[in-house]
């Protein structure tokens, strides 16, 4: 029996070209950190994810922190994919955390979401975003507390996770809270690249961090088209983010 034999099967990220750069996908189970500036596709490859689950019976849930369910479901018709056929079916579930309901929804994270995340039966969840929720709590204590609430409540529920998290604009290498690298088994950085002029001319992505992966390190030029996200894994490195 050959090792791969071994190694549980590979969830496809839904997005052509990444999942060669991950090996075949990501490990099942896994809590993946998607960081990018405003713009570069985090909450569409979020949706991506979920509706490349939902095509194949799996039951994906989107806890949305910025847009309510309307315009998400709206962005998710945009690229044409059947959204709306999956939330009557039940493989996706957009919820809605209204981060003005401060408490309620901090108590929800620290919670039973766990619980009702392994209830609804999802297999791949997306949290858009973790600097929304982040906002919540006054201080990095209880930033840190949350982002482990909500990464074991993800981890608990057996599902494969990612949370999104807005760049640091002065430093966009790292998540603008630089905690939720450290709960995340994984990494993936969107960046937009320059120039010479300083002009964005594109964009590209790097796989920072996946535990139990030989993954690629190199800098992929991806784009954001009428379907979605596409990533070109052939292209030599491009040097950017
Ligand atoms: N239907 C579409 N066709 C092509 N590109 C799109 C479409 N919808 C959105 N985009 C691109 O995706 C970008 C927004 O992606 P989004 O996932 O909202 O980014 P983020 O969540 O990182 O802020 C837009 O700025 C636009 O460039
Ligand atoms: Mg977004």
């Amino acid at each position: 029996m050959s090792v791969s034999e071994l190694l549980p099967a590979r969830v496809s990220s839904g997005v052509a070209g990444l999942d060669e750069l991950l090996g075949g996908g990501f490990p099942p189970g896994h809590v993946v950190l998607v960081t990018g500036l405003p713009g570069t596709g985090k909450t569409c490859l979020g949706l991506q994810f979920l509706l490349t689950g939902a095509a194949a019976g799996e039951k994906g849930v989107f806890l949305s922190l910025e847009e309510d369910v309307p315009r998400l479901l709206e962005n998710a018709r945009q690229f044409r994919w059947p959204v709306d056929a999956a939330v009557e079916k039940g493989t996706l579930k957009v919820l809605h955390l209204d981060p003005k309901e401060t408490r309620q929804s901090l108590a929800k994270v620290q919670g039973d979401l766990g619980r009702e995340l392994k209830q609804l039966g999802a297999r791949r969840v997306v949290v858009d975003s973790v600097s929304l929720l982040n906002m919540l709590s006054d201080d990095e204590s209880g930033r840190r507390t949350t982002l482990f609430a909500l990464a074991g409540a993800c981890r608990q529920s057996g599902a494969t996770t990612l949370l999104t998290a807005e760049a640091d604009p002065l430093h966009p290498e790292v998540s603008r809270d630089g905690l939720t690298e450290y709960v995340a088994d994984g990494v993936i950085l969107l960046g937009y690249r320059t120039g010479n002029d300083g002009h964005r001319v594109g964009l590209a992505l790097r796989i920072l961090k996946m535990r139990r992966t030989s993954h690629a390190r190199t800098v992929q030029p991806y784009a954001i088209g009428p379907t979605g996200i596409s990533v070109d894994a052939k292209a030599v490195d491009f040097g950017g983010p």
